[in-house]
């Protein structure tokens, strides 16, 4: 299933004006992870391109990690919080069955005027978020909204299956979306989200609410990898064609941070230069909803990525879920 707007659009432009994230202060290494379990730094390094990853403080919780990403964001928007009207928070890890982890963010914020939700589509949660964002502020029921990505993985792994519990870490990322009436061909260009159930069994987690247990993830990674590769490229033309642009117009590829080979393949398929790929895997291992927004905001604030230029966002994971998205952005 996919949803895609246009530049064309009738409705306001949907601006990304600002960017934030957060990551725990412990690191945890490759070397730190073979005094765990069988498993080494050459191994983990040439499969997946990781070297380390963020693990969040036992007092933490993932809401705790959404709040500084989002005060961040808001400071680079210089925005107050009572000027944003929704909040929505991409997370596998949510803090507790319920009430939202969005809700709890929104009582941290006191961000009161907003509503609050989370939304579950694991790895492609960012740009689920972003396309619901997106179709709510275009539709007029909010004018500012927080997107954040949030994620404690750590806290699903397995830590004796060798084969996840090295790809994974922990950490946030936030945007700042506003609409803007007279901003034609700026902000979110197009969107597109897809699912596929049947493939629901090569990357879950085994256990849930409904199951009585939290559980760990459970992964067929050769599976995962084949079709990662392949939607992906198939979702980024899709949101390419349907943002009116082509592969040549987009300055960046923010990619989810899940493999250095995914993205390389990906890099390659579009044909674009290394200079325009942005790459945080080595450093942030893969946080889930969080990579894109973590990866965006590192960008941003080591002024790669600057106002009116064009980038180019992809996720995929559990579900399968997985989407792109083409955004123009900052302000005119
Ligand atoms: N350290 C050392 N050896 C390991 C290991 C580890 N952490 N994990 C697995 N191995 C071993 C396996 O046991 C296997 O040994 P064997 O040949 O003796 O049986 C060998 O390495 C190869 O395992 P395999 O699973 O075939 O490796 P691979 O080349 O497919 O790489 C992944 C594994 C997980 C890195 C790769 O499949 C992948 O990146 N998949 C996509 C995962 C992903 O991105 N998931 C998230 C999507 S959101």
């Amino acid at each position: 299933m996919t949803s895609a707007t246009s530049s064309s659009s009738p409705f306001p432009s949907v601006l990304l004006t600002a960017s934030g994230s957060y990551l725990p202060e412990k690191i945890l290494t490759n070397d730190d992870l073979s005094q765990m379990m069988d498993t080494n730094d050459d191994w983990i390094r040439q499969r997946s391109g990781i070297t380390q990853r963020h693990i969040i403080a036992d007092d933490q919780l993932t809401s705790d990690m959404a709040v500084e990403a989002a005060q961040n964001a808001l400071d680079m928007a210089g925005l107050s919080v009572d000027e944003i009207d929704g909040i929505i928070v991409a997370t596998t890890t949510p803090d507790d069955t319920f009430p939202s982890t969005a809700a709890t963010v929104q009582r941290k914020l006191e961000a009161f005027h907003a509503f609050a939700f989370d939304i579950q589509a694991v790895c492609a949660g960012f740009v689920y978020a972003l396309d619901t964002a997106d179709a709510m502020i275009k539709s007029g029921k909010a004018r500012k909204m927080l997107v954040i990505g949030a994620e404690a993985f750590s806290r699903i792994l397995d830590w004796t299956d060798r084969g996840t519990a090295v790809l994974f870490g922990d950490g946030a990322g936030a945007v700042v979306l506003e609409a803007d009436d007279n901003a034609p061909d700026w902000g979110i260009l197009s969107s597109v989200i897809f699912t596929d159930g049947r493939f629901r069994d090569i990357l879950y987690v085994d256990g849930g609410p409904a199951r009585g247990n939290v559980g760990t993830v459970k992964m067929s990674g050769q599976d995962v990898f084949k079709h990662a590769v392949e939607k992906l490229a198939h979702c980024l033309d899709a949101a390419i064609a349907a943002s009116g642009k082509s592969v040549s117009d987009i300055d960046w590829l923010v990619p989810h941070q899940a493999n250095i080979r995914i993205i390389n393949m990906l890099q390659k398929k579009l044909n674009m230069p290394d200079e325009q790929v942005v790459r945080t895997v080595d450093r942030h291992a893969n946080t889930s909803a969080a990579s894109i927004p973590l990866a965006f905001d590192e960008a941003m604030r080591k002024n790669m990525i600057s106002a009116g230029d064009i980038v180019a966002f992809e996720g995929i994971g559990g579900g399968l879920a997985w989407g792109a998205a083409i955004v123009r952005v900052g302000k005119p």
